[in-house]
């Protein structure tokens, strides 16, 4: 499969890592920066040509494959503009900003359906303890699942903002700590919960880098589900970063995901189980996951059969983020849209 990859800053090394450890049917073709040297050091490293202008990319590499790793406001149309080539696209989280923005995508992978694919990286859902405690959920010991409360607390400064001046603005990044950290964690808390939510609030703030950026630093999250409810915390104006924390209440019993460990509480009886972090390609914050997400996306695209990230099975945690910052941001027009 001929490769091509836009965006080659800090994500992209990990993805340009994963790509060239895929084998020999898959090859990385050619990579494309709006800041030449960054895409030139990706191919001198990399293998394939390098390009400033990432649709003369498209137009000349005949590309089956585009991986997207631009700020989060140039997700939507690269991967529309993909797709509408017949290019099949891995893309870096959020898939979209806006609701207009997710309209246009669905339009986008409605349209190129039997054609080229849509795969968004929320790699942790690939994570053996997620697998583990997804499908223990799933054969129902547990019984149903009433409640989640996830906590991310981690830590941004003013050099994360200046280094990459995209983040930290709302045109840009599209919000802060819940659309660029915590996204995965509510993600993971969607994916547990299983069913669509059917109410959202939210409370955001920005503590710690008044004046500095434009996007929170702090939210909180109320949802609403049938029959369950699920809490979330995430802030960047913490000291660290801490390992996530990640707990389902059950009608039967209780399990959390925190750091290795997955703890089983049941009947009286209280279970831990360790899955310790694999060392993967890039941060430890990233977790280790890329690679499978990578690998299981072209495994996919070979057999033609469903995927875990496939854009249809990631919207839900999409429009549940936006409907978040709607009730956030006072926005009752988005709240009225959100029909989660
Ligand atoms: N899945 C994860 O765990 C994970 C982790 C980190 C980052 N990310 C995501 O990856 C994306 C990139 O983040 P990053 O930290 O690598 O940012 P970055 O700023 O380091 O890299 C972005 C790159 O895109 C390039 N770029 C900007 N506009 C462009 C254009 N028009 N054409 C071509 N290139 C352009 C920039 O020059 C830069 O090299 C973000 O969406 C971020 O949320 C995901």
């Amino acid at each position: 499969m001929r490769i091509g990859l836009v965006g080659c800053g800090s994500i992209a090394q990990v993805h340009l890592k994963s790509i060239a450890a895929l084998g020999p049917d898959c090859r990385l073709i050619a990579a494309a920066d709006c800041e030449r040297d960054r895409a030139e050091r990706a191919a001198e490293e990399f293998g394939g040509a390098c390009y400033q202008d990432w649709r003369k990319m498209l137009d000349r590499e005949r590309l089956d494959v585009l991986h997207v790793c631009t700020p989060h406001h140039l997700h939507t149309p690269m991967a529309v503009e993909a797709l509408e080539r017949g290019i099949s696209v891995f893309l870096e989280k959020p898939p979209a900003i806006t609701w207009e923005q997710l309209d246009h995508l669905k339009e986008a992978a409605d349209r190129a359906r039997g054609k080229s694919r849509l795969a968004v990286c929320f790699q942790n859902r690939l994570h053996p303890r997620v697998e583990y405690v997804k499908t223990l959920l799933q054969e129902g010991s547990l019984g149903e699942v009433t409640g989640i409360r996830g906590f991310v607390t981690w830590n941004r400064e003013g050099a994360y903002y200046s280094d990459s001046p995209w983040r930290g603005r709302l045109a840009t990044e599209g919000g802060g700590a819940l659309i660029n950290q915590g996204i995965h964690t509510l993600d993971l808390m969607q994916y547990l919960m299983g069913r669509a939510p059917v109410d959202a609030d939210a409370a955001c703030e920005n503590f710690h880098l008044k004046g500095e950026i434009e996007v929170e630093d702090t939210l909180t999250a109320y949802v609403r589900y049938p029959g369950a409810k699920a809490v979330l915390y995430v802030t960047t104006a913490y000291a660290a970063d801490m390992p996530p924390l990640i707990e389902v209440q059950c009608r039967r019993g209780r399990v959390r995901m925190e750091e290795d460990e997955v703890r089983i509480w049941r009947e009286g009886t209280e279970e831990t189980r360790n899955f310790p972090e694999r060392k993967g390609f890039g941060k430890s914050c990233w977790g280790s996951c890329h690679q499978e997400a990578i690998r299981g996306f072209y495994e996919s695209l070979r057999n033609g059969s469903p995927y875990l990230l496939d854009f249809e099975q990631v919207q839900e945690t999409v429009k549940l983020m936006l409907r978040l910052y709607g009730a956030a941001r006072g926005e009752e027009k988005a709240k009225e849209a959100g029909s989660c």
